[in-house]
Parts: structure tokens; C-alpha cells; sequence
């Protein structure tokens, strides 16, 4: 999954009440989203720009994809919701492009199997900075240029395209992290990163504010239609952990064998376990000298205090068995984390909830093609909530609803524990 964030951007460029305000505000509108696209596209760039030729081509495995396409896919997106619907001057890159990067949506026509995005070597990465250069200018000609009467859907598709590369940008790491796991010199993304440190100060458990809340997102900002409509959710009597689980607490659970007790686990985790043969986190690696742990920094000590990362959902409700407690639900998180009870409720690490990915009550899923966006991934999967230490600045959210299926383990997803008093 930002953020002096485009969710604080404002919503109507074509807004006031007179002719002069009318056009004073089309003009600031303009001059932010102008700001916003080149601040949003610069990023991808800035965290590609760690990374060679070669690297941005590889695919470690089906759910990843390689850092060319994720640069190339997002400006696709640009190209075929902002771009081909709303500027009729527009000339399309490369007509073989669509079906390249084009990721998942099926109103938008073909695309090439996901599995084999590795295989694209061509277009190189040259053609695709042409790409992005070509829509770029595109998309900034659009934002000075366009009506008055089309400004408002214009801006509005472009804050979902910048939210969308930003959630792009979080995958760029987590997949290339993927990548140079499976690499036996354990290459380090960047060198001089450094896990962001949790915050100190007493453990244990605060209460939650019991009853009936309201859930969702609130206000006029941006968010993704999975999180709306807001409505009422009961909070039984329950206390939630202000901190994330820890390294030092995975350790205990793994020494009291944890992954060789099948009672901890549900079915399917028991069966994940047995066929991935899973001994600990993901990237932990077992030395002479302790457990060591692939990072974005390269292969390095696992660190007690740190809060554990990568582990599935199975793993986290496994834990949560072991200690005797629960994860979170959803709302229970949004709750807790809006009342202040959390500590790192975002930057570090997604936490998984015990919530299934539903619609809320109400839910309608965004018009033709966007509406591919969020709805129709919701069964199978369980929410995460908060961001991660790879989710770029202003993309983070109280109300934010991250999804992923419940063996996965690549993203940077880790939890907090939750107890019914
Ligand atoms: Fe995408």
C-alpha cells in the first residue's frame, strides 16, 4: 500500500462560488495535482534507482513481479483511465503495451500471464523510462489543460492513479526483497537501510472503548471504495496489545515448538507448515552465530527487540493460540488505533486482523473498470491493517483495508494481539 498526501489534496478543482474564485481555485487544483503526480512518479523512480538493469527484470515467483513492469504497469493505468478516456489528442506509446502491463483487469481488455512477467525482457528498461516519460508529459499537459466541467472526474481518476502507484511502490520492494532472498550473496537493497525502530516504553494490554462505533472512512480525503460505506460495528469488552508481537516473542514460540505442535494450528496453517516445510519467519535463516534475517539492508542479526515480520496469517493465529489470545478483527483495530491505543499502529509492519475480506454492509464497488479494483477479491482473503515500514509516505490510513490470502508472507506483515476480558 503515502502521504503530505495525496489523500490531503484537494477534491474539487472546479469549486468556489463566483467566477473569479471559480478559476482561482481550478488554478491552485491544477498546480497541486501537477505537484502531487511529479512528487508520486519521482518516488517510483527514487526507489528503482537502487537497483540495476538486470535486477529489475527478475520475477522470484507468481506474486511477484519485476520491479520494469511494476514501473511500466503504473503508467499503463495513467494511460488507459486518465489518458485515452479524457484527452482525444492522446497517442498511445507503444499499442503493444496494454496487453503487456495491463495487471488484472479484464474490462480493459487481454494481458499477458502474470506468472511470465520475468520473461519480458523487451521492452528494456530504456523503453519503459520512455514510456513513463511520454505519459508523464501527457498527464501534465492534461492537468493544465483541462475543462473546467471535466476537471473534477479528471482529478479524481489521477488521485486513484497516484494512489495506485504508491501501492505499486510497496510491492516494488517487497518483490524485489523476494528476489535477493533466493540470491546466495543475500544482496542488500540498500545498504545503509535500517529497521525503523518500534517505540519503547511498558507492554501489555490497554482496554478498547466497548459498544456500538461507527467503522470506515470518514471525511472528504481520499480512500479506496473497499473502505466505505462508514457504519456501525459493536466493540465487545475486549484489551489489545499496545505493541507489535516481537522477534524475542517469536523466538519463545518457536523454542517451545511452536511449527511442530499441530494443535496451534488451524488446518490449512497445519498443512502450509507441513508442505512448505516452514521452521520460522520468512527469510529467517538459521547460523553458527543465531538466527539471521534477509532484509532491504542484505542478510543481517535478527534483532530481539524488533517486531517480527513476515509471517502468514496462519503463523500470526497460531501465535495468538499459543500465548492465549486472539487477533484483533478489523474494526477492533480501527477502534483501538483511533483512540490512541496503539503504539506503531503504522510504519513498521501490516498487522493481520482475524476479519475475512467482506464488503461492508452497502458496499458498491466504483464504475466500469475501476470497479476491478478492490471488489472482486473480496473472499479467501484476510485484512491487514496500519502500513509497513515500504509504504511510502501519505498512503497510510485509519481506515485502510489491506488484503492479502492467508499464506502469504513476502509482504512486510506482522501483528498484535487482542484479548476478550
Ligand atoms: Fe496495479
Amino acid at each position: 500500500m503515502a502521504r503530505t498526501a495525496v489523500s490531503q489534496l484537494p477534491r474539487d478543482g472546479a469549486g468556489g462560488s463566483g467566477p473569479g474564485t471559480a478559476k482561482q481555485s481550478l488554478d491552485d487544483a491544477r498546480a497541486h495535482w501537477r505537484e502531487a503526480f511529479l512528487r508520486v512518479r519521482g518516488e517510483t523512480e527514487k526507489r528503482a534507482s537502487h537497483l540495476s538493469a538486470e535486477d529489475q527484470i527478475v520475477q522470484s515467483m507468481a506474486d511477484a513481479s519485476p520491479t520494469k513492469w511494476h514501473r511500466a504497469h503504473v503508467t499503463w493505468f495513467f494511460e488507459t483511465f486518465l489518458l485515452m478516456p479524457h484527452d482525444s489528442s492522446y497517442q498511445i506509446f507503444d499499442e503493444r503495451f496494454p496487453f503487456l502491463f495491463n495487471s488484472y483487469y479484464v474490462a480493459a481488455g487481454p494481458r499477458y500471464a502474470r506468472p511470465q512477467r520475468g520473461l519480458i525482457t523487451r521492452p528494456n528498461g530504456e523503453e519503459v523510462a520512455g514510456y513513463r516519460a511520454h505519459v508523464d508529459k501527457a498527464v501534465e499537459r492534461l492537468i493544465e489543460a483541462v475543462p473546467a466541467e471535466q476537471a473534477a472526474r479528471v482529478f479524481e481518476i489521477l488521485e486513484i492513479g497516484l494512489n495506485h502507484e504508491q501501492q505499486h511502490q510497496e510491492l516494488l520492494i517487497t518483490d524485489i526483497l523476494h528476489a535477493f532472498a533466493q540470491n546466495p550473496t543475500d544482496p542488500a537493497y540498500d545498504a545503509s537501510w535500517q529497521m525503523p525502530r518500534a517505540t519503547l516504553g511498558p507492554r501489555g494490554f490497554v482496554e478498547v472503548p466497548s459498544g456500538i462505533h461507527k467503522i470506515g472512512h470518514d471525511g472528504d480525503g481520499f480512500c479506496f471504495d473497499n473502505e466505505t460505506p462508514r457504519h456501525d460495528e459493536l466493540i465487545p469488552d475486549l484489551r489489545i496489545a499496545r505493541h507489535l508481537v516481537s522477534n524475542a516473542e517469536w523466538l519463545e514460540f518457536m523454542e517451545a515448538g511452536g511449527y511442530e505442535t499441530p494443535a496451534l494450528w488451524l488446518s490449512d496453517g497445519w498443512a502450509a507448515v507441513q508442505a512448505e516445510g516452514w521452521q520460522a519467519p520468512g527469510y529467517w535463516r538459521q547460523t553458527d552465530n543465531g538466527w539471521y534475517s534477509m532484509t532491504l539492508g542484505g542478510l543481517k542479526p535478527v534483532d530481539p527487540a524488533a517486531p517480527v515480520v513476515h509471517i502468514s496469517y496462519y503463523e500470526a493465529d497460531a501465535f495468538a493460540r499459543f500465548v492465549g489470545k486472539h487477533l484483533p478483527s478489523e474494526a477492533e483495530w480501527e477502534v483501538a488505533a483511533g483512540a490512541g491505543c496503539l503504539a506503531d499502529p503504522f510504519g513498521i509492519a501490516w498487522q493481520w486482523t482475524r476479519s475475512a475480506y467482506l464488503p461492508y454492509p452497502g458496499y458498491r464497488a466504483a464504475e466500469v473498470a475501476l470497479g476491478e479494483y478492490n471488489g472482486k477479491f473480496m473472499v479467501s482473503q484476510m485484512v491487514l491493517r496500519g502500513s509497513s515500514l515500504a509504504t511510502p509516505d501519505g498512503h497510510q490510513r485509519l481506515s485502510y483495508r489491506n488484503f492479502f490470502y492467508p499464506p502469504s508472507r513476502w509482504q512486510f506483515s506482522g501483528l498484535r494481539l487482542a484479548e476478550f476480558v
